[in-house]
């Protein structure tokens, strides 16, 4: 039996993980430890498909005490770290909370990982394994005609979000070197799919057009990003738990370059198609440019040559086959949309972001 601990699942990623490693792999118990901000919600846990192999820790990973007592407590001989703030348009309105939880928070991890796998020799350290989750957006921008970024690409991050995946990755990787902790990381590009908290691009855009809102396309909309379906970003992190090297990093993206203008045509297209009756038809003329970001990476691409030769990972959904699903997820489940939506937190993000931005909601 694995007794994997699983940070930050009650977000978007990690609720997809557990929902789908409680699926897949009968024989590992997870625990859940979410401090359950802005963005987490217990909702996106529901219905579990096995419950009895499955424990929530309502807390803080910067918790010391805490996260070495769910170690020991639960037995936990691996670890997956998704907990983090994870939007970048919050880091340059308030960078503070990225340092805290994205550096801080990796920090303690490794450190109580470290004292209860390493000190107390609580486990073999064959037997236990620190996977650190982080992102394309380490690497910078490329230029139009420049390679995709492969595992050694060295690090150049714009924002204070990009920065501070970057420091925590340092840390992981100084933990495996220094003290000899079982750590692989991975790289990945932009998920969407069920469960999205509808602060990011996709889900933001595809519920302002259902009701007939604007749709914010920062600057000329020309920017590129690499998509992969949040579920085949899952089963890249399994098939990393079940054979990824110690010591190793593998870069996990859909191998797609479309432009965000791009997207958000297909979604508009998308929409039209599945809502024949809407008086928002054609869903394209909802679309407004309104100011870019500060410091907005121009294009992101991902060699992920190492995890498909090493580990036979190939993402089993093409951007089409993804959006469908995702339109079809959030068209089937107004009652998350109404929850999470609903929460004061969420409406004072919409206003702070995008009005005297140009739009009004
Ligand atoms: P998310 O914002 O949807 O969820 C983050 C979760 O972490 C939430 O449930 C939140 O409550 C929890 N959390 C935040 N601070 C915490 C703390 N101090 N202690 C405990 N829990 C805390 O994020 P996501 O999109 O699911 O991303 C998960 C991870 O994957 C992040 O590390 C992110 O950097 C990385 N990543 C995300 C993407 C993407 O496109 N979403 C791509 C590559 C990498
Ligand atoms: O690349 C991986 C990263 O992808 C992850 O590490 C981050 O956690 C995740 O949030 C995501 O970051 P992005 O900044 O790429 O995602 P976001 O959905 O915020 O924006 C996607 C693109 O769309 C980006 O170029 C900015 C643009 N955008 C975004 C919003 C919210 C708009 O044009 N309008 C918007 O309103």
């Amino acid at each position: 039996m694995m007794r994997l601990l699983v940070t930050g699942g009650a977000g978007f990623i990690g609720s997809n993980l557990i929902l789908d490693v409680l699926q897949h792999e009968p024989d590992v118990e997870v625990v859940n430890l979410d401090a359950l901000t802005y963005a987490g919600a217990l909702e996106n846990l529901e219905p579990l498909p096995d419950t009895r192999r499955y424990r929530f820790v309502h807390g803080d990973i910067c918790d010391r005490p805490l996260v070495e007592d769910v170690l020991r407590r639960y037995r936990i001989d691996t670890i997956v770290h998704l907990a983090a703030e994870s939007h970048v348009d919050r880091s340059i309105h308030g960078p503070a909370a990225f340092v805290r939880t994205n550096i801080q928070g990796t920090f303690t991890l490794l450190e109580a990982a470290r004292m209860v796998w390493l000190e107390e020799g609580r486990a073999p350290t064959e037997a236990v394994r620190f996977h650190h989750v982080s992102t394309d957006e380490v690497y910078g921008s490329l230029a139009p005609d420049e390679p995709a970024f492969h595992e050694a690409t060295p690090y150049h991050p714009s924002s204070p979000y990009a920065a501070s995946k970057a420091a925590s990755d340092h840390l992981v990787r100084a933990f495996g070197q220094t003290y000899g902790l079982p750590v692989t990381l991975s790289n990945c590009s932009n998920n969407y799919g069920p469960r999205q908290f509808p602060e990011k691009l996709i889900p933001l855009l595809l519920l302002n057009a259902i009701e007939g809102n604007p749709l914010p396309i920062y600057g000329d909309g020309r920017q590129i990003r690499d998509w992969v379906y949040v579920t085949d970003h899952c089963l890249a992190l399994r098939k990393i738990l079940d054979s990824g090297r110690p010591g190793e990093t593998y870069h996990v993206g859909g191998s797609n370059q479309p432009t965000n203008l791009e997207i958000a045509l297909q979604l508009c297209q998308l929409l039209d198609e599945r809502l024949p009756e809407s008086p928002h038809r054609p869903h394209a003329g909802l679309l407004r440019h309104v100011p870019d970001r500060p410091g907005h990476d121009r294009r992101y691409a991902m060699d992920c040559g190492k995890i498909e030769g090493e580990l036979d990972w190939r993402p089993l959904e093409t951007l089409q086959s993804g959006l469908r699903r995702t339109v079809d997820w959030y068209l089937a489940n107004p009652e998350w949309v109404a929850t999470i939506r609903g929460r004061p937190a969420y409406q004072e993000w919409i206003a702070r972001n995008y009005v005297g931005r140009g739009e009004p909601r």
